[in-house]
């Protein structure tokens, strides 16, 4: 059974001269922290409380790690002291447990390196049992593998684990960071209700009977994204709220039902001074957590190139393997596959993976089957060798068209060379994903990196071909470049004041410059085919809270979920949420959602139907 606390750390866990010092106060049973005890502490008589780590009996000595949140500290007892020692021969693991000794050196050769307090111990003289414990469903150190099921079922055990009580105290070192820097800043922090009107975030809402008033319903906020704005006109001027927002949608790895932002915003402003406010803020709690000296300004890319080299508006940039594309080039080819999919409007591009020549046939295959799920109907491909290009369609290609490939594509020998004809649509998400892919399966990404990257210049809507209607890529709200000039005909190619910021492939979080004129904000509505009666009855009171006053304005909000597990270098941010909901949507600790009374259902006016 590993039993081991250690490990890297990748985030600077905070200052622990604090918690000392506030346990020494003396209002409190102990006197300092099992994980807080250093070589200066020898010699020193101290109490401690906690849990047991784990117990070994060694030729007649007990030694048991204790933990608290702060580390492990061995502690011994010796024969010698009769009442302690029999009691510490009924410890089992996890008892919680107050220790009275004097700290010392380890004996010769017997220090930890793995752990903070390893060349330390403490001798125990008086020994309490504070609580007994079950034995656990699971082993509480971090190397333990136990289901996701099982964890958050017992998710008090789970978050014992050290790793995990890292994770949280690095979330509160980082939320008090940002708001030190906001607040510096000269931002105020406002809170906006939770128990309000739906606002589109393009998500489903959560919804909230209203007892008072049978089949009105309150919605769970998305985002406070208009009552931030509306804190603009009412003259607040620089806002922000670390807060909760809700969005009933299928959850991910990344994704959860409710989720937390740092929610930024500012009047008199353009897209530069938001975006440069969160480089600083970003810098600042980078070098405070990690030490790490961020360069800003970040990487600018618009969202038209970011597709077309990367097949993402999230491109991960810690690696190269670029897309290029090929339509012009390829016009003529006397491939049919290509020349037939250019003359009908598609694009060929192409991607070059690094030492990919020796991929077997079937590898190959395998990597055709992967952009078929993106829609991709083949994969062409060429293997560049010592010996020239080699492949089923080098006899299509002449001589210097396969070197302009080999020169645009950086290919070297060794390489392979894939290409997707079809939609643009098809050829970026499939030749993206494969892209990411690659890069993860064969190492090509650096983990220890911090790539970030504002995407910008995003289109102002998309066509929504199954409900034939324009819709707002960000949300309504959001400013159009040429507010002026923007009609119904020339949509298509309106761009949007919009900014997502991404870091290493995530979308960390995203904003706009907003619309700060009823006619402007009307015309948008227009063009979204959102009917005049149905925009008052939605947001009436943004249309007229815009026609008082409203300065310009904008904003940002960053996913706080997804920054702490990209700085605790988790996959999923249910890593850094202390009660997160499962895959399906549901909280196995307590059990909801369930049930509620016919009493409850009576109040509430409803009734109900079985699903069928
Ligand atoms: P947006 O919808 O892009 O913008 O959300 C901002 C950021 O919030 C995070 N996020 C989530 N995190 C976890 N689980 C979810 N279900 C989830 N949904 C979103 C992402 C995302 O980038 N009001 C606008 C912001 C603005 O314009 O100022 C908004 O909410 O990291
Ligand atoms: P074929 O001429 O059908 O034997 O195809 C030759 C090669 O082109 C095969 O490797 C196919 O996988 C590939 N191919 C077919 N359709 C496409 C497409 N739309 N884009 C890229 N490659 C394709």
């Amino acid at each position: 059974m590993c039993k081991e606390t250690g490990g890297v750390v990748r985030f600077r866990v905070y200052d622990k001269t604090i918690t000392q010092s506030i346990v020494k106060e003396g209002f409190m049973r102990r006197s300092t922290y099992c994980g807080s005890i250093k070589e200066s502490n020898i010699g020193e008589e101290i109490v401690v409380c906690g849990w047991v780590h784990s117990r070994r009996d060694h030729g007649g000595v007990i030694f048991i790690d204790l933990r608290d949140r702060e580390g492990v500290l061995q502690v011994v007892f010796q024969p010698e002291n009769k009442k302690a020692f029999k009691t510490a021969e009924s410890l089992r693991d996890e008892y919680v447990i107050l220790v009275e000794g004097v700290v010392r050196h380890r004996p010769g050769g017997a220090d930890n390196s793995n752990i903070s307090t390893g060349s330390v111990e403490l001798l125990a003289a008086k020994l309490e049992i504070l609580n007994t414990s079950f034995p656990l469903p699971f082993d509480v150190s971090d190397c333990a593998s136990i289901s996701e099921e099982l964890r958050l079922k017992y998710r008090y055990l789970d978050l014992r684990r050290p790793n995990l009580q890292r994770n949280f105290i690095m979330r509160h070192e980082l939320s008090k960071e940002i708001r030190n820097f906001l607040n510096e800043e000269g931002f105020l922090e406002i809170e906006t209700p939770f128990l309000t009107k739906s606002t589109p975030e393009g998500a489903r809402d959560f919804l909230v009977p209203s007892r008072l008033h049978w089949g009105s319903f309150f919605a769970l906020p998305q985002s406070p994204q208009l009552f931030k704005q509306i804190l603009m006109v009412a003259g607040f001027d620089r806002y922000y709220q670390i807060v909760r927002c809700f969005r009933d949608e299928d959850l991910r790895s990344d994704r959860q039902l409710e989720f937390t932002q740092v929610d930024i915003e500012m009047s008199f402003v353009d897209e530069k001074d938001v975006m440069c406010v969160v480089e600083r803020m970003l810098a600042r709690v980078f070098k405070t957590l990690l030490n790490l000296d961020l360069r800003v300004p970040f990487e600018r890319i618009s969202y038209a190139d970011a597709v077309l080299r990367y097949g993402s508006d999230k491109p991960d940039i810690r690696f190269e393997m670029e897309i290029k594309d090929f339509s012009c080039e390829f016009k003529d080819v006397k491939f049919g596959v290509f020349s037939s999919a250019l003359s009908s409007g598609k694009v060929v591009r192409g991607l070059c993976i690094p030492k990919g020549a020796d991929f077997s046939r079937a590898e190959i295959d395998g990597l055709a089957e992967f952009v078929s799920g993106y829609g991709a109907k083949g994969l062409a491909w060429v293997k560049i060798t010592d010996s020239g290009a080699q492949s089923n369609i080098v006899k299509y290609f002449k001589e210097d068209e396969i070197k302009m490939i080999v020169s645009k594509l950086n290919a070297k020998s060794g390489d392979l060379i894939v290409f997707l004809a079809d939609e643009e649509k098809i050829v970026a998400q499939g030749l993206g994903a494969l892209r990411l892919k690659i890069g993860r399966e064969y190492g090509l990404i650096d983990k220890n990196k911090f790539a970030f990257l504002w995407v910008v210049d995003f289109p102002l809507m998309e066509w929504d071909k199954e409900e034939c209607r324009w819709q707002a890529l960000h949300h309504p709200f959001t400013s159009p470049k040429s507010p002026d000039s923007l009609t119904k005909e020339n949509v298509a190619s309106a761009k949007a004041r919009a900014y997502d910021i991404i870091l290493n492939g995530v979308e960390l979080g995203g904003g706009s410059i907003r619309i700060h004129k009823s006619e402007i904000q009307k015309k948008v509505f227009e063009i979204l085919d959102i009917a005049q009666e149905s925009a008052k009855k939605k947001f009436g009171f943004l249309l007229d809270a815009l026609s008082y006053g409203a300065p310009p304005h904008g904003g940002v909000a960053l996913g706080f979920d997804r920054l702490c597990a990209l700085i605790a270098g988790t996959e999923s941010i249910r890593e850094v949420i202390a009660f997160p909901k499962t895959q399906k949507a549901l909280d196995l600790l307590s059990n909801a959602p369930s049930e509620i009374s016919d009493k409850q259902l009576k109040e509430l006016g409803m009734r109900i139907v079985v699903k069928e």
